[in-house]
């Protein structure tokens, strides 16, 4: 599987902080996955610089995009908008599970906008933007990717690969 990271924002686009989002977003994924590291930038809080991003990934191969930042109230916090362009289907389970695992974490947790879809075979999910909200949330998704990647790029016997968790 090939996994693209960006960071959204201003000032870490600027030079003027340290990006440390990105950096942890590569670290789990090398740490409990065994795929690639295909893309990492960082961009400011520009929709159309987002979308443009998101869109050149999603062509050169990449199954999971991870964006960090720029899901919050801010006037520039413009992640969601440019992901809802580029996508053609929503996976509004993903960011819900998000919000309701964080919700046990912290209130603020419903100041995130961030959401998930589908474009062809690229999975795009906003995650907020300080690193420890990047670890909550990143231990609620690293269980389901394999099987979300899997279903989403057609691999053999992803049916079978169903847990099942109650049975009727
Ligand atoms: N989710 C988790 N799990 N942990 C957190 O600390 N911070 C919240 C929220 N989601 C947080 C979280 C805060 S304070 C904000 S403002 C929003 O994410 C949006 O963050 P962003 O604008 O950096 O994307």
């Amino acid at each position: 599987m090939n996994v693209a990271i960006l960071t959204v924002s201003d000032r870490g686009a600027a030079g003027h902080y340290e990006d440390r989002s990105g950096p942890l977003l590569v670290e789990l994924i090398q740490r409990h996955t065994t795929w690639s590291i295909t893309q990492q930038a960082i961009v400011p809080d520009d929709q159309a610089t987002i979308a443009a991003t998101l869109r050149a990934w999603c062509s050169a191969g990449a199954n999971l995009i991870l964006t960090t930042g720029g899901t919050g109230f801010a006037p520039r916090d413009v992640t969601p908008e440019a992901t809802r362009q580029v996508i053609e289907r929503e996976a509004p389970g993903i960011a819900e599970a998000l919000r309701a695992e964080s919700l046990r974490v912290t209130q603020h947790a419903m100041l995130s906008r961030g959401i998930a879809g589908l474009r062809g075979q690229t999975l795009i999910i906003n995650l907020p933007g300080s690193p420890k909200a990047v670890r909550e949330n990143m231990a609620v998704l690293l269980p389901v990717l394999p099987h979300a990647l899997a279903l989403l790029t057609g691999l053999p016997g992803t049916e079978s690969d169903h847990q099942t968790i109650r049975s009727a």
